[in-house]
Formats: structure tokens, C-alpha cells, sequence
């Protein structure tokens, strides 16, 4: 009698071992993909500004007013430092990329920047 009785207790904690298996890596999964992907830097304007200057104003206007680009003086007023982060790195239409020509530190930088800008 008492055999069935531990026999029963261990399948029952196969059981929950290969639930656990099954379940636990998809929750990591789900935390992973909602952690920000922009790493956290301190804003450094001075930089952000150079490095604006340098790569950006070609399209958005010296003054970030626009140009073949959207104006980019009020962008932090509709989108988020995510937002510009994700454009900046991933780029968008005829906007190119800049994630592998900028670190992702100083995106992280220049959207900070821009954010400040409303
Ligand atoms: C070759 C021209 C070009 C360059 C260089 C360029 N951009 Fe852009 N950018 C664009 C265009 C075009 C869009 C609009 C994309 C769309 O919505 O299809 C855009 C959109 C954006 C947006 C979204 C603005 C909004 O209101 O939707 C941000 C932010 C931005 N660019 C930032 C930057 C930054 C920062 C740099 C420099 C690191 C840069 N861009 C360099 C052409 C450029």
C-alpha cells in the first residue's frame, strides 16, 4: 500500500519537473524581450550634438528643422527616447540604419538628446 503511495508522490513530481521545464524558459523569454533594449547612459550633450552634426543634419536640417528628413527640433514632444532610439538604430524607410557606425551607447546618447527636444 505504501509503495503505490510513494509511487504516486514521484510521479507526480516528474510531473511538475517537466512541467516546470516547459513553462519556466518561456517566462524568462517573455521578461527578456520586455527589458528596455536601450542601454542606460548619463546624457552627454556636448557629444550628442557633435555627433548629431555630423551624421544627421544632412537630412534634418542644420538647425534640425527639417529637410528630406522630418524636422527634428520638437521630436521628443511626440515620441519617446525608446522610440528615437529604436529609429536611430534600426533606421526607417530612406532614413539608414546607424546601429554598427554609432555604438549603441552613444544612440542611446543622441536619443536622450533628441528627447529633450520639445
Ligand atoms: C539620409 C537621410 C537621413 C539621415 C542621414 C538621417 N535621417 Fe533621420 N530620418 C530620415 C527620414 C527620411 C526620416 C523619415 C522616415 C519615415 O518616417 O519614413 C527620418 C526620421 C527620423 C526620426 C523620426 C522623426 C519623426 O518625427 O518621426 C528620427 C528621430 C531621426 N530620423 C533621427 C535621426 C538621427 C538622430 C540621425 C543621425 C544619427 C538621422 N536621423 C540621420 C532621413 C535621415
Amino acid at each position: 500500500m505504501q509503495k503505490w503511495i510513494m509511487s504516486g508522490l514521484f510521479f507526480v513530481a516528474c510531473a511538475l519537473a517537466i512541467a516546470l521545464m516547459f513553462t519556466l524558459p518561456g517566462k524568462e523569454e517573455v521578461a527578456h524581450e520586455e527589458k528596455p533594449s536601450m542601454p542606460e547612459v548619463t546624457m552627454d550633450a556636448a557629444a550628442a550634438d557633435a555627433m548629431v552634426k555630423a551624421s544627421c543634419i544632412s537630412c534634418h536640417g542644420d538647425q534640425l528643422q527639417g529637410g528630406a528628413g522630418p524636422a527634428l527640433d520638437q521630436v521628443g514632444g511626440h515620441m519617446d527616447v525608446e522610440a528615437i532610439y529604436k529609429i536611430v538604430s534600426n533606421g526607417k524607410g530612406i532614413m539608414p540604419a546607424f546601429k554598427g557606425q554609432l555604438t549603441d551607447e552613444e544612440i542611446a546618447n543622441i536619443a536622450l538628446y533628441l528627447a529633450d527636444h520639445k
